[in-house]
């Protein structure tokens, strides 16, 4: 169906009640509510939905480079891309039976082709279970003929929506060592607890478990981050000062968004021709205190 300026959309429905939508404009999901109807992904009420910029808020793809970490444009092209519907999804290893989903591919342009000289093929799954959770998979796969191999960093750069920045903490990342955007990328170690927000974070953890938790202490509502093939995780706000530089960000949304950003940044992944790369990122929102089985 159609989205906002005309852009294509597609929509998952469960029949329970979740909805998702995916914009084909940078194979981009913009929205994921729960079978209340509450939206669980932050979009910006000045988010400009119109190439070349991404969509802000969602879950944009970063690839083929997170942020500036290379000659290319910050966090990449695929988020700036129009992806298409795959007419021939290869089965996934993955069972998503389970779930309404939609396969899309992207392939690099001649255009790509000058500023990333390599072959490739994406393909996305995104899927919404019965419980309402939202899985996204990536496929990437090293189509070159050359015989050369290439190298990526990746991120699912999501938006999850908070009721208030300074009520939530995240769960999973305590201890870890990470990289500070926000000092050149100086290597530290959080210490202590649970990590709480009261000024801008921008932090490259590294090794992270599988599983990180976001409490959201005043919507009673944890989102639950599964993530396979994506050992690092970013964590962003940009707080009061970054968000009044950004055009398309409101000046007070900083308060109702977190990012944490499932991703394969300090090591990248090097594909050889014929080989394929799978990241996974398995998204679920539960009441904060759940007793699965009553
Ligand atoms: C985060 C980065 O992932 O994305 C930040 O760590 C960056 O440094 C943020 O500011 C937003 O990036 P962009 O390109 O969408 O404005």
């Amino acid at each position: 169906s159609k989205g906002i300026n005309g852009l294509e959309k597609v929509v998952l429905r469960d029949p329970r009640g979740s909805v998702a939508e995916v914009y084909l404009y940078g194979g981009h999901v913009t929205s994921w509510k729960n079978d209340h109807g509450e939206e669980l992904l932050f979009v910006s009420s000045k988010a400009i939905f119109k190439p070349p910029k991404a969509i802000r808020g969602g879950i944009p793809i970063c690839f083929p480079q997170f942020s500036n970490l290379g000659s290319l444009d910050a966090h990449g092209f695929a988020r700036n891309r129009f992806w298409s519907i795959d007419p021939d999804p290869s089965p996934f290893p993955t069972n998503t039976s389970n779930k309404v989903a939609v396969d899309l591919i992207l392939r690099p342009s001649e255009e790509d082709m000058k500023t990333w000289p390599h072959s490739y093929e994406y393909r996305l799954r995104v899927a919404l279970g019965p419980g309402g959770d939202l899985t996204l998979i990536s496929r990437i796969r090293n189509t070159n003929s050359d015989g050369k191999p290439f190298s990526f960093t990746f991120a699912y750069h999501t938006y999850f929506s908070v009721s208030d920045i300074s009520e939530v903490r995240v769960e999973g990342l305590e201890t870890l060592d990470y990289l500070d955007n926000l000092q050149n990328r100086k290597r530290c170690t959080e210490q202590g607890d649970a990590i709480t927000f009261e000024s801008e974070v921008d932090k490259i953890y590294l090794s992270t478990p599988t599983k990180i938790a976001i409490l959201d202490h005043e919507k009673k509502r944890t989102f639950v981050i599964r993530k396979d093939g994506l050992p690092d995780a970013v964590v962003w706000n940009p707080w009061d000062k970054k968000s009044k530089a950004m055009a398309d960000f409101g000046d007070d949304e900083y308060k109702h968004m977190l990012c944490v950003e499932a991703a394969a940044i300090e090591k990248p992944i090097t594909l050889k021709p014929g080989e394929e790369w799978r990241g996974r990122q398995e998204l679920s929102a539960v009441p904060s205190s759940y007793c699965s089985g009553q």
